[in-house]
This record gives C-alpha cells, sequence and structure tokens, in this order.
C-alpha cells in the first residue's frame, strides 16, 4: 500500500512539473509519456471502457467549485481523492474520500482560475485528470 500511495504522489507531482514546464499546451497534448501512469478521457489507455466513470469533472458557480466522479464506491473499488490544481501545478484544494461517502467534492476558493485541472484517483482504476476551461 505504500508503494501505491508514493507511486500516485510521484505521479501526481510528474504530471504537475510537466504542466509547468508547458504552459500553452493542454494536458493531454503533452502528456503522452505518462500513458499507463495517468489517464484522461483523451488518453484513457487500458482503461479504456472506464471513460465515464473515472475521468471527473467541474462546475463552477461563483466561488464554488464542484468535482464529480461518476464512480460507484464500495469499501473493495472507490475514488479516494479528489485534487484541484492550478494551470502552475498549484493545489489548490483536496478531498480525501471514505468507501462510504459520495465522489463528489464541493471547494469554496477565493478565486476560481478561468481555466485548472482536476484529478480523481480510484483505487483500482489509478488518476485521472481533466480540465477545466470558463
Ligand atoms: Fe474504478
Amino acid at each position: 500500500m505504500i508503494n501505491r500511495r508514493y507511486f500516485l504522489k510521484g505521479s501526481f507531482l510528474a504530471a504537475t512539473g510537466l504542466v509547468v514546464l508547458n504552459p500553452s499546451k493542454t494536458f493531454a497534448d503533452d502528456n503522452h509519456e505518462y500513458s499507463g501512469i495517468i489517464y484522461t478521457k483523451d488518453n484513457p489507455g487500458k482503461w479504456s471502457k472506464k471513460v465515464k466513470s473515472h475521468a471527473p469533472s467541474a462546475t463552477v458557480e461563483g466561488k464554488k467549485v464542484t468535482v464529480k466522479t461518476m464512480h460507484g464506491m464500495s469499501e473493495a473499488h472507490y475514488i479516494v481523492k479528489h485534487t484541484l490544481v492550478g494551470k502552475d501545478g498549484t493545489v489548490l484544494a483536496e478531498k480525501t474520500f471514505y468507501p462510504k461517502d459520495k465522489a463528489v467534492s464541493v471547494f469554496e476558493l477565493d478565486k476560481v482560475p478561468k481555466s485548472f485541472y482536476v484529478t480523481s484517483f480510484c483505487n483500482i482504476h489509478d488518476m485521472w485528470v481533466s480540465e477545466y476551461s470558463s
């Protein structure tokens, strides 16, 4: 479990670091080398049948950002965490889930960026990233 946790944390840091190095490109444009580590709706890799249930979505209403993953939650299979990440790689908000929770996060920010990333970690189907742009 420790190794998986470090792997996921490292994957996330690598993804956000690459975003900082290439701010003019989208995540999907420039992260094909992370295939098999980080998944998106455009690059679902081995989880191509899991896009709808794993790619997170975000909606913004004023200063409130709601992140959802349309994924069931059980002790054996659940969404572990959501993060909201700025284009510069700054983690703006995060929420860790328990299996009894719903995979929905509501974040109140002082200022909501025009574009950002949301991540969703499944304990079986790995890390997924989606982009939001207003
Ligand atoms: Fe899953």
